[in-house]
């Protein structure tokens, strides 16, 4: 008999009792012993549900039970989670997890303990929900220098651009419902930000690049700027607007990563990503593109990578490993470089004239019943550094307002 321990009855937590409880069977044939949840750990109030004798608020009594030999942190954040997952793995007991703010930030220090004391700390559930990524790119990918990932990395905000261009609502009315189907973080705006799919992008490339990359390092833009104006021109140029996540190892070994809206062509595979779905295309020198697909957010789809999870930890799998942070190995962000869009309004008669005087020459997008004094444009690739000098000259020109820039892929 395997005794779990679960910390946190949220919507991920709920899930992992649920998959642990409905599968039980087919989960311990696949276990080779029997996986029981000894203890769930909540603050909250259950003693009116059917599982109540299994609640406790104190830690203590699940690190101080020999029994339990695996615990699934599910509470998420960085305190007390950390500090629970110390413990337990210092006390001997493999942690699995679906934190992906404790794994980008802490990933190190917490494979370090487990590796010295011989056990396992897993987190398949922190990236994309339940697509198997975590694994497939430790162990399938294992033969390749992996050189690039790009990702759609959240369901909340893909879920959210999805209704807001195919069923034209407005982006607090699909937060709502995003909220209602247990996709978004408890706070929002980790998912709106961006800074949800900055983690995510941060342990793939740790993962990908053996080092831990700091999600502080990470260039993070959400998609709070983008507006349905700027989705028609994207559709005009046969193109959708997606928040990817993007690294890049570059030759002299540091990374090029950042999460930002970018316009992509909808010859592109992660263009018809849609809904909570996730993808992750990732290049590697000998494989060429690889791309997963999946739900990336949800209770039971994320569960049931916790689940994966807690079924290998009970066997004992404990490779995966990567380098100490080393906060020099993200490039500086400024010297990043890209075509961009750019929508303006209130444009003068000699609006060409000043862009090309800026920009260089530029291909002019136009969209069905566009107002007049509306001038959007595609422009040649820039670094981000010349790209806001030259916004920044626009600006000053007086001949429009500028409203939104977005990078193309
Ligand atoms: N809020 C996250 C998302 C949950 O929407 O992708 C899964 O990590």
């Amino acid at each position: 008999m395997i005794n779990v321990a679960i910390l946190g009855y949220g919507t991920v937590g709920s899930g992992v009792y649920e998959v642990l409880t409905k599968n039980a069977e087919s989960i311990k044939k696949k276990a080779g012993d029997e996986i029981r949840v000894k203890y769930i750990l909540d603050i909250r109030d259950f003693s009116d549900a059917p599982n109540a004798h299994l609640f406790t608020k104190d830690f203590n009594v699940i690190l101080n039970d020999p029994e339990v030999s695996i615990v699934a942190e599910v509470i998420g954040g960085i305190r007390p989670s950390y500090d629970f997952t110390k413990a337990a793995l210092l006390a001997g007991k493999s942690v699995v997890t679906s934190n992906k703010e404790l794994v980008a930030n802490k990933g190190y220090e917490l494979l370090k303990i487990a590796k010295e004391k011989g056990i396992s700390y897993l987190f398949e559930a922190s990236v994309g929900g339940g697509i198997p990524i975590i694994r497939p790119m430790h162990q399938c990918l294992a033969a390749n220098e992996i050189e690039e990932i790009t990702g759609i990395l959240n369901g909340t905000t893909n879920y959210i651009l999805t209704k807001m261009i195919n069923e034209r609502l407005s982006f607090d009315e699909v937060l709502k419902d995003a909220q209602k189907k247990g996709y978004a973080e408890a706070n929002p705006d980790a998912d709106v930000l961006g800074i949800d799919a900055c983690r995510k992008i941060a342990i793939l490339s740790s993962l990908a690049f053996s080092m831990q990359v700091s999600p502080d390092k990470i260039h993070t833009e959400g998609i709070t700027g983008i507006s349905l104006t700027d989705v028609e021109y994207a559709k005009a140029t046969s193109s959708v607007i997606k928040l990817l996540g993007r690294s890049v190892l570059n030759s002299d070994g540091t990374v090029s990563a950042m999460v930002a809206p970018f316009i992509i062509a909808s010859s592109n595979p992660l263009a018809n990503v849609d809904d909570v779905f996730n993808a992750i295309l990732v290049k590697g020198d000998s494989i060429g593109d690889v791309m997963f697909y999946g739900r990336g957010a949800g209770k039971l789809p994320t569960a049931s990578a916790v689940v994966a999870d807690i079924i290998d930890a009970s066997k004992g799998r404990r490779d995966i490993f990567w380098g100490e942070v080393d906060y020099e190995n993200v490039r500086d962000f400024n010297t990043y470089e890209h075509e961009f869009y750019v929508r303006t309004t209130d444009a003068s008669v000699d609006m060409k004239a000043t862009v090309y005087g800026i920009f260089g020459s530029v291909k002019r997008i136009v969209r069905e019943d566009m107002p007049s004094g509306e001038y959007t444009f595609l422009t040649k690739s820039f670094t981000e550094a010349q790209m806001k000098e030259n916004v920044e000259k626009l600006a000053a020109a007086g001949c429009c307002k500028v409203g939104s820039v977005i990078r193309v892929l």
